[in-house]
């Protein structure tokens, strides 16, 4: 196999290679995730996350367990277990349908993966015209090169503004329970070198209020055919909060993520994880063992919240979203189920 390389995710042509994203801010640690059974657990244990890096991942994985002999049927069964893995963002089962279908798993892997990376240029160019000099932008979770092959989605668009050579500054929710925002993204924007700051996720509405945030992006881990979508929990009660105050709403996300097969959020599955992710993290907890507690890791959000979702072939209004452009814009990226 050919060699290819992203922030999370490299391959040396034998092996592939993902960093260990339960790992950072404090190290950074490279795991071989070449077999399909590892990817699973990796995937599930949020080592390797991010919609499209998981279809992009995954499919690696399928691509490097083919190279290494696997017969048909042992390549089909890995390929219903990674694409079984997380439930919510769609990606990871468009992935694999596409690694079932194809002729030569191997290119395809490498397509899904050089595909990603132009989604991610694509929406960052889209996105970043929307940004004026000056703004301040508040993101949600880690939506940057960790959760893609290429540059991001909402933090690509973040990271073009930044190049683009506007003053802006972001605020990063910390995004409860797992800390996506302030283990990951705030890890990223320094890298950038990206003027920010991080709150929790309960400091948001006050910052709104105050006039600090002119723009809220956020990605998406699977998009409803009217524009419905769900993203990490915590983003409906940003867009409700966005919409009271005024402040333009936007997720951004490439055309992998929409799901023509599902009419309304109403049909997106959502991922329930273990409740004892609420009640602590890593060896601290602070609630009473055994305290009952609810963990759905995504939220759905409304299309009638969002400003203009933001995809990779352009921007698309609230009332676009609901006579149905998704169908028309998005068609061709479906695959039968
Ligand atoms: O549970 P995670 O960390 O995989 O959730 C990730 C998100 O919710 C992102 O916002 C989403 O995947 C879109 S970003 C590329």
């Amino acid at each position: 196999m050919n060699p290819f390389e992203s922030l999370g995710l490299r391959h040396d042509g034998r092996t592939l290679w993902v960093l260990d994203q339960t790992q950072l801010p404090d190290a950074e640690v490279w795991l071989d995730g070449s077999k399909p059974e590892t990817m699973v657990t990796l995937i599930q244990r949020l080592a390797v996350r991010g919609a499209p890096l998981l279809g992009v991942a995954a499919a690696a994985s399928l691509a490097t367990f083919a190279h290494r002999g696997a017969s048909t049927t042992e390549f089909t069964a890995a390929c219903a277990a990674l694409r079984a893995a997380r439930p919510t963002a769609v990606n990871l089962m468009w992935a694999m349908d596409r690694m079932k279908a194809a002729p030569d798993p191997i290119a395809e892997a490498r397509a899904i993966f050089e595909e990603d990376v132009r989604l991610c240029e694509g929406m960052a160019g889209h996105g970043a015209a929307l940004i004026q000099d000056g703004e301040g932008l508040l993101t949600h979770c880690n939506t940057g090169g960790l959760a893609t092959a290429g540059i991001g989605t909402a933090l690509g668009v973040i990271r073009r503004a930044h190049e683009q050579g506007k003053s802006i500054h972001v605020y990063a929710d910390e995004t409860r329970p797992l800390l996506q925002g302030g283990r990951l993204t705030t890890w990223e924007l320094r890298r950038l070198g990206i003027p920010s700051t991080l709150i929790t996720d309960s400091m948001a509405a006050l910052l709104l209020r105050d006039g600090k945030v002119q723009r809220v992006l956020v990605g998406s881990d699977r998009v409803a055919a009217n524009g419905d979508f769900a993203n990490k929990v915590g983003t409906y009660g940003l867009a409700v909060q966005a919409r009271f105050h005024g402040v333009p709403f936007h997720p951004v996300a490439p055309c992998s993520t929409v799901d023509l097969a599902c009419p309304t959020g109403a049909a997106i599955p959502i991922e329930e994880r273990d409740p004892a992710e609420v009640r602590g993290y890593g060896s601290l907890r602070w609630a009473p063992a055994g305290m009952p507690s609810w963990n759905p890791s995504f939220d759905v959000t409304p299309a009638d919240l969002v400003t203009s979702l933001v995809l990779d072939r352009g921007v698309f209004s609230a009332s676009e979203l609901s006579s149905g452009v998704l169908v028309r814009v998005c068609a061709k990226e479906q695959f039968p189920c």
